[in-house]
């Protein structure tokens, strides 16, 4: 399948692993692309550049396909050394970066100088043409349904996509709430370019996270996600979890009255926590809805070949059929 986003990355199919923290080391990263989509190192869970550096150059041991980085840009005073983050992607020779968070504006002049391809995660069509005046290459744009950020305007991607596709010129992808071929194909019929996936990628056999989470993943309905950290305006889709249900009950006790310290217990440091040692019950994770359509634990090149020979058939074959 070629489109503009199979062109702009040089990838063989247009799936994409957004960054995930803890997940997206070099072994997840390196598997997607082996597979023919883009995987992403999370450039964050690198405590130091140096460290990414290290990850990048791991990561090109086991595959000679384009991979990417994401790199996080935090709401947050004592903000990490992105200098040195980014210096190690252009150092590291990778040519596509994932940026969200904070616009990535100040970064744009040293990505275009060293030709690296830029797309940024936007969760509304008006930061989705922000980052098309500013240059950006393509946008993941992320619907209410998304595991991480969804951002504060709750719509949902049946109504952003084709939002997105009535006001960019730039491609997008369609990220939140993807798993498989009908969500590729859904997306291309409302102007997507590709797709993003978080969740289903950390349920396949090379993400690597403990058995736990996989598990959870796999147990959980799409009614299991919670929104977390709202009145902070920093809001979380998680999956949820006794820890979880004890911080919204303390969020609806301190009403406007809450601050990010009231939620560091149950969000702080749990990262390492969940996807390494497997306490899943530690604290407040990223999960999307899209859980309630996780059902196997796949490796990657079985979950994109899936989705691939699939979305042929259904395009070939059932929206062919209803109009032939
Ligand atoms: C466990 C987890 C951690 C994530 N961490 C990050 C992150 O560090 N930076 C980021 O830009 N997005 C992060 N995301 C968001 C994903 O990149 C992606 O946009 C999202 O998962 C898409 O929604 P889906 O889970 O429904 O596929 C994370 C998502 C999950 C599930």
């Amino acid at each position: 399948m070629k489109t503009r986003i199979t062109e702009l990355l040089g990838i063989e199919h247009p799936i994409v692993q957004g960054g995930m923290h803890y997940v997206g080391f070099a072994e997840l990263a390196a598997a997607v692309s082996n597979a023919g989509g883009l995987g992403i190192i999370t450039a964050l869970t690198q405590k130091t550049p140096d460290d990414l550096a290290k990850e990048i150059a791991r990561c090109r041991e086991m595959t000679n396909k384009p991979f990417g980085v994401n790199v996080t840009f935090l709401p947050v005073i004592e903000a990490p050394d992105y200098q040195g983050y980014v210096q190690a992607v252009i150092d590291g020779g990778v040519k596509v970066v994932e940026t969200a968070g904070n616009n990535p504006q100040k970064w744009m002049p040293m990505f275009k100088e060293n030709d690296i391809k830029v797309i940024h995660k936007c969760t509304s069509v008006r930061h989705s043409l922000k980052a098309e005046t500013i240059g950006c290459d393509a946008v993941s744009v992320d619907g209410f349904e998304c595991g991480g950020h969804p951002g504060e305007d709750d719509i949902p991607n049946m109504i952003l996509l084709p939002r997105a596709a009535d006001e960019l010129k730039i491609p997008f992808i369609a990220s939140g709430g993807m798993a498989d071929a009908r969500s590729l194909v859904a997306s291309l019929a409302m102007g997507a370019e590709g797709m993003n996936m978080g969740t289903r990628f950390i349920a396949t056999k090379e993400a690597p996270v403990h058995d736990n989470v996989k598990q959870a993943i796999l147990n959980a309905s799409e009614l299991d996600t919670r929104l977390v950290m709202r009145p902070l305006r920093n809001t979380e889709r998680v999956l949820t979890n006794p820890t979880v249900e004890r911080l919204l009950e303390k969020e609806r006790e301190l009403g406007k009255d809450l601050q990010f310290k009231d939620v560091m217990a149950e969000v702080a440091g749990v990262y390492p926590k969940v996807m390494m040692d497997g306490e899943t019950e530690s604290g407040a994770w990223s999960c999307g809805m899209v859980a309630g359509l996780i059902n196997d634990v796949p490796t990657c090149q079985e979950l994109i070949d899936r989705i691939m020979s699939e979305a042929d058939a259904l395009i070939r074959e059932r929206l062919e059929g209803l109009v032939a």
